[in-house]
């Protein structure tokens, strides 16, 4: 068989495997399966354009390529192997702006090399822009998340601002793209009708690139810290437009598959996010939620009631069903493994647990199911908020731990609360509610939690590790 012909059979192979992967991700049960096709897939790809693709390769440029190689993936293996899993959002942004800056190098050196293709041009301008927008984003992302630039940065009419630069960049990016093309290619000193193009014409691709990079920084710089997980899987979906430009560029099946998947999964994953959270896109971007600056009319009245591990020790001893409420606390005290033995000391006396996952708890997309996983918890003990909702009626008592804005009923009964209209987990409706965080401070959304002070509410304070260790001391002792 012809070595062209067996490499596009690789790339189909590669292109399927991914299809697989992904589909495979939707379960936990099956996602790290998923993750090792679409690897096998990725890796065979490799192998194929590296001995198929070009004749006669000297055997430095191999070297060069392999160590490069090399290098990514023991640095790669080595960062993920040693991430905590409440850094897991900043090792994405991170990969991520790689993944970004790869499609904007692409962009640059190849745009000598294509003058007088309007398709190559508009393929080369489209990756270097998304590309370099993708890759300083999701570095200002980064810097954010690890709490190096932990307040937003908001220049007077910030957002009039970002769009004239916006349309700028678009429009100078496709002026060049209409330039470099042999319709437009009067407009540069040198031929471009088929030639190379000239090194001063060479400049206006580096100031392209240059101006996409601050752009970028313009984009996520005002943005909260907390919106970091939805910008990052925006910035995610450009990365992969880009290598999907990169594909077409190339005439490269799997470039493209990959781009476009990667592409619209990204896109589909902030969507999801923007939706559960019950806040359009525009109002991630260009509002200033998770920022210092959110209010409600929720007045808070009442008193709040204390609770001790003995107290819930025996209040659990004596129930027939409790719900757990994992939470973005939870994943900071990395309290899985001791919540996942409270379960089996509960089922243990013959009480029913469940956990009750909500799709934003936590700050990351599914961190509540990858948090629990770790800890071994079966599968099919979290329940989805739409299915476990019904079931607060007949609970006992639900045990929140370290989580606040996904329990909030301002959701549904202050209209003028930041979080009005996010669907929650409706803990109100079960018997007793008891409550795990450190202090009355707020979540994410910062805002108060009248849940607290209702009267079927009792609060358990303490590091939520600690907190639930001694709860499991206390039911311990009740033989
Ligand atoms: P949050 O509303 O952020 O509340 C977490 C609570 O955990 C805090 O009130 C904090 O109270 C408590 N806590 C922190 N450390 C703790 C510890 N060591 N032990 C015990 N408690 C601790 O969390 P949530 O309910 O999971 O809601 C998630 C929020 O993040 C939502 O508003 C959601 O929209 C947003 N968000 C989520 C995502 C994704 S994809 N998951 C992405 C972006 C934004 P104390 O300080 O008093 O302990």
């Amino acid at each position: 068989m012809e070595k062209y012909a067996l490499l596009e059979i690789i790339y189909l192979i590669g292109s399927v495997t991914f299809i697989i992967g992904l589909k495979m991700m939707g379960n936990a049960r099956s996602a790290r399966n998923g993750n090792l096709i679409a690897a096998a897939g990725m890796i065979l790809a490799i192998l194929g354009t590296l001995f198929l693709h070009e004749n006669d390769v000297k055997i430095v440029v191999y070297a060069l390529i392999l160590s490069a190689i090399a290098l990514g993936t023991i640095v790669g293996w080595m960062t993920a192997k040693r991430v905590q899993m409440t850094k897991m959002p900043e090792l994405v942004s991170m990969f991520n702006g790689m993944g970004g800056a790869c499609a904007a190098l692409i962009g640059l050196m190849e745009y000598e090399h294509n003058a007088g293709s309007v398709g190559a041009m508009i393929a080369i301008v489209a990756g270097t822009v998304i590309g370099s927008i993708s890759f300083s984003g999701s570095i200002i992302a980064f810097l954010k998340l690890n709490g190096t630039m932990n307040k937003p940065i908001r220049l007077p009419s910030y957002n009039i601002i970002n769009t004239i630069v916006m349309i700028s960049v678009f429009a100078f990016a496709g002026w060049i793209a209409y330039a470099s093309s042999a319709e437009g290619g009067s407009l540069w000193a040198s031929s471009v009708n088929g030639a190379e193009l000239s090194q001063g014409s060479m400049l206006f691709i580096y100031l392209l690139f240059a101006v996409a990079i601050v752009y970028g920084i313009l984009f996520t710089i005002p943005i909260g810290g907390a919106d970091m997980p939805v910008v990052i899987s925006l910035l995610n979906s450009f990365t992969g437009l880009a290598a999907a430009f990169g594909g077409f560029l190339y005439d490269n099946k799997i470039m493209l598959t990959g781009g476009i998947l990667v592409g619209s999964a990204g896109t589909l994953l902030t969507l999801v996010m923007c939706k559960a959270m019950n806040r359009p896109l525009t109002n991630v971007i260009f509002g200033a939620f998770g920022g210092s600056t959110t209010s409600s009319t929720t007045e808070v009245k009442g008193a709040i009631k204390d609770a001790s591990a003995t107290d819930i020790a025996i209040l659990m001893n004596y129930s027939k069903k409790v719900v757990i409420v994992p939470g973005y606390g939870l994943a900071v005290a990395q309290a899985q493994h001791v919540i996942h033995e409270l379960e089996q000391l509960l089922e243990e006396r013959g009480v029913e647990v469940k956990y009750a996952i909500h799709p934003v708890a936590g700050r990351m997309p599914g961190h509540m199911n990858v948090l629990l996983a770790e800890s071994n918890v079966a599968y099919e003990k979290l329940v989805e908020m739409d299915d476990i909702n019904p079931e607060f009626d007949q609970t006992d008592v639900v045990l929140v731990v370290g989580a606040n804005d996904v329990v909030n009923p301002a959701a549904k009964t202050d209209p003028s609360s930041p979080i009005y209209g996010m669907p929650i987990l409706e803990v109100d409706h079960a018997k007793h509610i008891i409550v795990n965080k450190r202090s009355m401070s707020a979540g994410y959304a910062g805002i108060d939690n009248l849940l607290f002070y209702d009267p079927k509410c009792s609060m358990f304070f303490g590091d939520a590790k600690k907190a639930l260790t001694e709860l499991v001391n206390e039911l311990k002792n009740l033989d």
